[in-house]
């Protein structure tokens, strides 16, 4: 029979373990969920009276403000929860690693050990342990290894596997509504019982038909692959984009053709800038270190070149800028619309805008920033980690931080939208372009605005994917 579950423990109150674990509060009352992370800072976030948590997310502070101080908390006492817990959803942060054997491409695996070494040391009782960081195929049985070497008397510990698919500026949606959940478990009677008690737990919102129920290294592999594929189409219609650039073609009427095909679909082929976020090249190049380390050369090079066309994107993007700026951009001024790596967050992780503006800083060119939603301090602190070389004095001499995307463009030679803001749909483009050195030009890297109507206020328009 499956284990009834009734305290739920979250390690990691970050972008998945917060909105994750809060739905699940949200929609279980009868389950108590804490969620505990490290970082005393983000956590005082979470618990802030006036609900200004970590992460701006839509729809998120609604479902906090349901749930918390009810049934959900948020602590730094990791000990605490994990002893009183049933269930256990592991959901720290597995970037690539820097250095040592796989730098470059494979996992750092580092937190989901010290998180599982720590559950072992501190469970008195048998517990699930549910993967929900996104690991590389078979994380799960050295899991397994390390509790079972170091558990108590008594203790059993159950290992799932149960990626997050939701999507950052939808992530409340998506988990309210998911395509699917996945849950991979030992196809042993007491594996099947674990995820059993994982299925009744998302069975108060999902229709169990669409709660999937797999091999553990099945659920595993599926992450990675299902990232491994949206990225991809990215970088096929990208790919695209620049033969379309060349030949006169329009890359939205090319992926409006493709998408009508209901075996391609239409979503995920809007050409941009390139794809950015915490998750896509690092789940690629973690795929291409796990087909490399199972000597299987040609697959990892299939997918490292979904990773190299995305930069190359980049590339050829921001050397269309100077290209049309008259081949040089020293000392113009650039307005960059956007830093976050998305439209409706404020997450800059891989976002391509700082690719763009560190070659805009090389070609010594002065930016202006406009952002709606990431804090300065935020944009500082990637620009200096993407320069380490340069002080931040130095940096500053040649970045300016506005308040408006107006601000941004004042005495700018162009405007580069590097984010898909709605915001900017509704810049007033005529007060823009007054204030403007002539000729004034507007980048846009995410087909966003209406290229005739600014051409009709005086811009000259370049946009991704077209002549
Ligand atoms: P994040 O960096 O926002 O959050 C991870 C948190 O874990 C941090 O706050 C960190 O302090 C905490 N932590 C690390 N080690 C800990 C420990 N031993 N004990 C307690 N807390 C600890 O990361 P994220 O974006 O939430 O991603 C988490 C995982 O989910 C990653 O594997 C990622 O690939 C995957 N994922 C992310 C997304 C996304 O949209 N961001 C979507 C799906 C899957
Ligand atoms: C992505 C996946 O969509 C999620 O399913 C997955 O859970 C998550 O990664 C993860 O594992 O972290 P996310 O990165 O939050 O979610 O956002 P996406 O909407 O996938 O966008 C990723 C990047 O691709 C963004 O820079 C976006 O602008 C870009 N993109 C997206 C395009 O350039 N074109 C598109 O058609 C779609």
């Amino acid at each position: 029979m499956a284990p009834k579950v009734t305290k739920i423990c979250c390690i990691g109150a970050g972008y998945v373990g917060g909105p994750t674990c809060a739905v699940i509060a949200v929609k279980c009352p009868h389950i108590k969920v804490t969620i505990v992370d490290l970082n005393a800072d983000r956590i005082a976030a979470w618990n802030s009276p006036d609900f200004a948590v970590p992460i701006y997310e839509p729809g998120l502070v609604d479902v906090v403000r349901k749930a918390r101080g009810r049934n959900l908390f948020f602590s730094t006492d990791v000990d605490g929860a994990i002893e009183e817990a049933d269930l256990i959803f592991v959901s720290v942060n597995t970037p690539t690693k820097k250095s040592g054997v796989g730098a470059g491409s494979a996992a750092d695996l580092n937190y989901v050990e010290l998180a599982t070494r720590r559950i072992a040391n501190v469970a008195n009782s048998s517990k699930i342990v549910v993967e929900k960081s996104t690991v590389p195929c078979r994380t799960a049985e050295s899991m397994r290894t390390i509790l079972e070497a170091n558990s108590k008397p008594n203790c059993r510990f159950d290992i799932l596997s149960n990626p997050e698919f939701l999507a950052e500026g939808t992530a409340i949606n998506d988990l309210f509504s998911p395509d699917r959940v996945l849950i991979g478990s030992l196809q042993t009677p007491e594996g099947k019982a674990a995820s059993d008690a994982l299925v009744e737990v998302y069975a108060n919102w999902v229709p169990t038909k669409q709660i999937l129920t797999v091999g553990l290294w099945s659920s595993e592999l599926s992450k990675l692959a299902a990232n491994a594929m949206l990225a991809q189409r990215i970088s096929s219609i990208n790919a695209l984009s620049a033969i379309c650039e060349a030949t006169g073609a329009n890359i939205d009427e090319v992926s409006h053709a493709i998408g009508y095909d209901s075996r391609v679909g239409p979503k995920f082929l809007k050409a941009s800038v390139g794809f950015g976020g915490s998750c896509f090249q690092k789940d690629i190049l973690n795929l291409v270190y796990l087909s490399e380390s199972l000597h299987l050369p040609e697959v990892a090079a299939y997918w490292r070149q979904v990773v190299e066309m995305n930069e190359y994107q980049k590339r050829r993007f921001s050397k269309r800028v100077v290209d049309t700026l008259f081949n040089t951009i020293t000392g113009k001024k650039i307005a960059v619309l956007g830093f976050a790596f998305k439209a409706d967050t404020g997450d800059t992780r891989e976002s391509a805008a700082i690719t763009l503006i560190k070659d805009f800083q090389s070609e010594r060119a002065l930016v202006n920033i406009y952002d709606p939603q990431v804090a300065h301090s935020q944009i500082w602190a990637d620009l200096q980690e993407a320069s380490p070389q340069a002080s931040l004095d130095s940096i500053k001499k040649q970045v300016t931080i506005c308040g408006s995307a107006l601000e941004a463009c004042k005495d700018a030679e162009a405007v580069v939208i590097a984010t898909e803001w709605k915001e900017f749909l509704d810049i007033d483009w005529e007060e823009a372009y007054k204030h403007m050195n002539k000729p004034a030009f507007v980048f846009d890297g995410r087909l966003l605005v209406d290229a005739d109507k600014l051409r009709k206020i005086g811009f000259k328009v370049t946009t991704i994917g077209r002549a």
